[in-house]
């Protein structure tokens, strides 16, 4: 049974079209992989799927609801989206990934805790200015925060970019362990099928705006994509 369902999905930006018919499903607590070129339309998906923006044409259905009868800001604690570029908040870690929390009133401290190590950061994170914070670093703390929001489903995009080779692994295990562990649905784009290998159990090839291929990562082949 699929958790969300995205049917016929096109946008337009400034005339052209980006999103030219997307078909995909996902289950829940899977983690599907979006692969596929520069310019061909991942970002512009992830978005569409939290409703930063809008999309012209088609549906998308989530937990058997239109996506567009669900509040913006209610699906977005839901379905929260990690960006490829992170934005800090001004404050410390601590502040940045308490933030979801403290809207609903409800921060603990072991939790803020737990999520800032599931990102592949140290405790000694918490107290220092995020803006101050390299860009890998940035990338955990902007994951640290959707984690700390306890998503149903995360969209991520590019979540490793810059983070430290050496932490990259740490980063992936603890995202597929916690999806695991709490039955949470993945959207992960990647341009590294090493990557989409090691974390998804499916692949999704978008090309020019459509969903070219979706293959089992078990059975996915190289010469498919790109
Ligand atoms: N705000 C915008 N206005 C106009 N065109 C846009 C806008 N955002 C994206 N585009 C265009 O839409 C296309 C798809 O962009 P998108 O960012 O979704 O690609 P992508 O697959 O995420 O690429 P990358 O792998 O480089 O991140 C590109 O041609 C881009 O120039
Ligand atoms: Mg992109």
């Amino acid at each position: 049974m699929s958790y969300i369902v995205i049917k016929n999905l096109k946008k337009k930006l400034e005339n052209k079209s980006v999103l030219k018919g997307i078909n995909l499903s996902v289950k829940k607590g899977e983690i599907i992989a979006l692969v596929g070129p520069s310019g061909s339309g991942k970002s512009t998906l992830l978005r569409c799927i939290n409703r930063l923006i809008e999309a012209d044409e088609g549906e998308i259905i989530y937990d058997k609801k239109n996506i567009k009868d669900i509040c913006p800001i209610n699906l977005r604690r839901e379905v929260v989206l990690i960006h490829q570029e992170s934005v800090m908040l001004p404050g410390t870690v601590f502040d940045n990934v308490s933030y979801g929390p403290s809207l609903l009133r409800n921060i603990e401290k072991n939790h803020i805790i737990k999520c800032v190590k599931d990102a592949g950061l140290s405790e000694d994170f918490l107290e220092k200015d995020a803006s101050k914070l390299s860009g890998g670093e940035k990338k955990r703390v902007a994951l640290a925060r959707a984690l700390a929001l306890r998503p149903n489903v995360l969209l991520l995009d590019e979540p490793t970019s810059g983070v430290d080779p050496k932490k990259v692994k740490t980063v992936e295990k603890n995202i597929v362990d916690f999806s695991k562990r709490k039955k949470l649905t993945v959207i992960w784009v990647t341009h590294y099928i090493e990557q989409a290998k090691r974390v998804s159990s499916k692949i999704a090839n978008i090309k020019e705006g459509t969903v070219k291929e979706v293959q089992n990562t078990c059975e996915f082949e190289w010469e498919g994509a790109y």
